[in-house]
Formats: structure tokens, C-alpha cells, sequence
């Protein structure tokens, strides 16, 4: 029975049910509908709608629902169109034609909205746990490869020496940034539809401030025309994931290449790497291609929103209904991909020789020019002359470390004796001590502000009971 049988004599086309139910997957929303409809009943009984025992024979009624949802033993039926005719039939099935006064005042465009949101709200803590514990990872792999050298890169050519531990870090601060949007996103989430009837507004006394409060929204919405329709906290939340997505695609990109025989940086324990069905000696990075590849899909999730809200007029239209599962895909992608890739980190072995080796005296040319800064000549005639050094190097085959004092001095005079002491990468390394730079010392004061950021503590005004669990 749909929830809207009344001026129709026909019942619907098993085709056009097929089409237009969506219970198949705003099933995910069971939790939040019941306790929407909780808080609905109290707020038209405070308004007179319902009797005090009337009140209490829905939300008992209601809990029973909640109940069965928990233990997995709610009945689907056949005729359930969306989650919200589901719990309003079962509601009849346990307590009589009551379960009919319910819905006063209240509309399924409202009704969505709010369960949407609060599927969001209760949702964001779980994702943004699951990028603190990869956080946590990088910053393990900071503490325990710290010293370790390694060859930075430009355009994926050797460009400067840097710290492991730097490296690592790199890929924290992009996660802090989306841990901050998703913090950030909550206050926009937290606006309450309920209330706006289909579109005009609720012609009963409600009050919708204490229903905000006691659904843990910060707000009634201000427009019940705007409220049914708005969106963009679904956009926002896919641009959060897609953002997610791009960051754990560039380090899983660095990730498949540093695992290569060729660079050999890095090898992944067996437990996060798999094999090939015909090649014996194969050990692949899977897990890092496919959050590479996912991560397209994630992109993909936000422009299908983006275009899907793009042409339609004010307040609600079923197209609204495709706003559920890319968000539930884009929060599934990332809570199955976070926590294979923290495995995968908190699991590999860094091959520190085979990185210091990728180090050559040649990534020390920018080295060689400051040293002659220091030595008074200016930076852009530095600059030449360590080029000339380089150029040199190369025409008689040699490493530029290995050219002698007197070649370095029939370049320039401010060359002086000790200069391939230049040539050491960890000095270049320690040099670079400025703050955010590669040294020791400031990657040490960076590593305390990560973990400090680490504990960014997350602001849904969310119900505390609801908060952390995934549904
Ligand atoms: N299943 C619908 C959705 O997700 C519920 C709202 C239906 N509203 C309506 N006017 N048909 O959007």
C-alpha cells in the first residue's frame, strides 16, 4: 500500500514501480526516519494534534520499529515504496489505524531532507575517524622513518635531497584540510526541513526550534519552498569526498611507483599486496591502484549530483530522489579504501639504502650555488656557475662530486678548499631548517603540529547516541 492510493483507481505499473521506488536503498535511512518520526509525533502532540496517550502509543510503537531495525528483523514488504511508507505501515501493523495521525502536517519532502541530513550528520564522524586513524599512520611513519633520507622530486625528476619523514607529512596536511571541510560542512548540514510541509509550510502549531533542538540540528530552515530542495549539503559532502579521493590517488600514485623494482623504495607486506594468476614472481600494489581508481568514480559521484540538481525548478522533484546513493557510494568508497591503505602503511618496509642511493651529488647543485652566496657572489651568477660545474661533470662523465678542488676554483675564486662539503645530502637537508622546510629540526616542530591537528575534535550537533555509528 503506498502512502498515496487515494485519487487513483489503478494500482501502479510493476514498471513504473520499478522505476520510482527507492527503497532499495533509502533503507539506509531506517534509523533516522524513526527517529525523525519520533520527534515529529512529540512536536504535533506539544502543538494539540495528538493527545499525550496518543503521543506515547506512536513513539512506543515507533521504538518498536527502531527495535526491530537493531536486530536486523524488520520485514521488508513487497509494497514498502520508499523507508518512510515502511515504518508508517509497520507502525499500523502495531498500533491500529492511530499510526494514520502521524504524518499531520508533514510531508515525504520534508521528511527526506531531514533523514538525509541526519544520515550525514551521523555519518560524518564515522568517515572523519576513519582519515584521523590514516592520519595517524603517516604520522607513525613520520616518527619511525624520520632520519631517513630520500631523493625529492619536480616533475618526477631527482631535484633535491629531503626527509622520509617529510615526506610523509606531506600527505597529512591535504587530509587535515578535508578533515577541516568535513568539520566545516556540519554547520550547513545542520539546518532542519521538518516542518515545511510539501513545500509551504506546517499549518499546525508546531515549534520547530524545540524540533531542531531535539533532533540535534542547529536550526530550523528559514524558507520552506528552499528547504524541501536544498542540496547542496549532498554537493558539498561529494566535493569533500572527491577532494578525499584526489589526495589518497596523488600518494597512492607515488605509492605504485616507489614500490617498483626500479625505485624499490618501499615494499608492502604481504598482507596488503597481492599476487598475479599467472606470473609467480608478481607482488602488486592492488589496494593503491584501486584507490586511484575509485577516486575517479568519486569525481564522477559529484558531477552526476552537480548535474542532477542543475535543472530543476524550485522545491521539490523526484529527480531530488537520486541524491541518496552517490553519497552513500562516495561514504562507502572511503570507509572500504581508509583503512586498507592505513594497513598497508602501518605495514610496509622502507628500504632506506636503495633511497639514499637515488640521491646523486648533481641533486646538490642548488647546494653548490648557495655556497657561493655565502661566499658573497650573487644568487643568479651562483646559479651559472654551478650549472658550468654540471655541464662540466657531465662532458668528462662524471659525478659532480668528483671534480677536483682546482676545476671548482678555475670556475670561480670564491670556490674554496672544503668545497665538497657541499656535497653531503644530509647537511643539504639540515640546512633547509627554515619553518615547513626539510631539516630535522623543523620537520620535528612539524610533527608536534600534526599531531596536535590530529585531534581536531569534530562538531555535529548530532544526537550522541546516533554519533560514530554507520548505518
Ligand atoms: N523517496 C522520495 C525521495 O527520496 C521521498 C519523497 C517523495 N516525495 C514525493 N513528493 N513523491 O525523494
Amino acid at each position: 500500500m503506498t502512502l498515496w492510493g487515494g485519487r487513483f483507481s489503478g494500482s501502479l505499473d510493476p514498471l513504473a514501480w520499478e522505476l520510482n521506488a527507492s527503497i532499495g536503498f533509502d533503507q539506509r535511512l531506517a534509523r533516522q526516519d524513526v527517529r525523525g518520526s519520533i520527534a515529529w509525533a512529540q512536536a504535533i502532540a506539544a502543538a494539540g494534534v495528538l493527545s499525550a496517550a496518543e503521543c506515547d502509543q506512536i513513539c512506543a510503537g515507533l521504538q518498536t520499529v527502531a527495535q526491530e531495525f537493531e536486530a536486523e528483523r524488520f520485514a521488508f514488504q513487497p509494497g514498502d515504496e520508499d523507508i518512510h511508507t515502511a515504518v508508517e505501515r509497520r507502525l499500523g501493523e502495531l498500533i491500529g489505524p492511530l499510526a494514520g495521525k502521524l504524518h499531520t502536517g508533514r510531508s515525504r519532502n520534508d521528511q527526506v531532507a531531514t533523514d538525509f541530513r541526519l544520515w550525514v550528520l551521523d555519518n560524518l564522524p564515522v568517515l572523519d575517524a576513519a582519515l584521523q586513524e590514516f592520519q595517524s599512520a603517516l604520522v607513525e611513519r613520520a616518527e619511525a622513518d624520520f632520519e631517513t633520507l630520500m631523493p625529492g622530486y619536480t616533475h618526477l625528476q631527482r631535484a633535491q635531497p629531503i626527509l622520509l619523514s617529510h615526506w610523509w607529512l606531506s600527505h597529512f596536511w591535504p587530509l587535515h584540510r578535508d578533515r577541516q571541510r568535513l568539520h566545516d560542512l556540519v554547520k550547513r548540514v545542520a539546518v532542519l526541513p521538518l516542518g515545511s510541509g510539501a513545500l509551504a509550510g506546517c499549518p499546525f502549531a508546531i515549534d520547530r526550534a524545540a524540533l531542531a533542538q531535539a533532533l540535534g540540528f542547529a536550526a530550523p530552515s528559514a524558507n520552506s519552498l528552499e528547504a524541501v530542495s536544498d542540496r547542496d549539503f549532498a554537493a558539498e559532502f561529494l566535493f569533500c569526498t572527491a577532494m578525499i579521493g584526489l589526495h589518497l590517488s596523488k600518494l597512492s600514485e607515488m605509492m605504485v611507483l616507489f614500490t617498483t623494482a626500479e625505485f624499490g623504495f618501499f615494499e608492502l607486506s604481504d598482507a596488503f599486496s597481492t599476487g598475479s594468476s599467472l606470473m609467480p614472481q608478481k607482488k602488486n600494489p592492488d589496494l593503491f591502484e584501486l584507490a586511484r581508481g575509485k577516486s575517479g568514480a568519486l569525481l564522477g559521484l559529484l558531477n552526476g549530483m552537480l548535474a542532477m540538481l542543475k535543472g530543476l525548478p524550485s522545491t521539490y522533484d523526484k529527480d531530488l530522489q537520486e541524491d541518496k546513493p552517490p553519497v552513500f557510494a562516495a561514504f562507502d568508497t572511503l570507509t572500504t579504501i581508509l583503512p586498507a591503505l592505513t594497513g598497508a602503511l602501518r605495514t610496509l618496509k622502507t628500504r632506506p639504502a636503495r633511497m639514499r642511493a637515488g640521491i646523486d651529488a648533481a641533486m646538490l647543485a642548488t647546494d653548490l650555488a648557495d655556497y657561493l652566496v655565502e661566499r658573497g657572489v650573487a644568487f643568479r651568477e651562483a646559479h651559472a656557475l654551478a650549472g658550468k660545474a654540471v655541464r662540466l661533470a657531465a662532458e668528462r662523465g662524471v659525478t659532480l662530486d668528483a671534480l677536483s678542488v682546482s676545476d671548482y676554483q678555475g670556475l670561480h675564486a670564491a670556490f674554496g678548499t672544503e668545497v665538497h662539503t657541499v656535497f653531503d645530502p644530509a647537511q643539504s637537508v639540515a640546512r633547509r631548517k627554515a619553518s615547513g622546510g626539510t631539516a630535522p629540526e623543523a620537520v620535528k616542530v612539524q610533527l608536534q603540529q600534526a599531531k596536535e591537528a590530529l585531534h581536531l575534535q569534530h562538531a555535529a550537533p548530532t544526537q550522541p547516541d546516533s554519533a560514530g555509528k554507520a548505518s
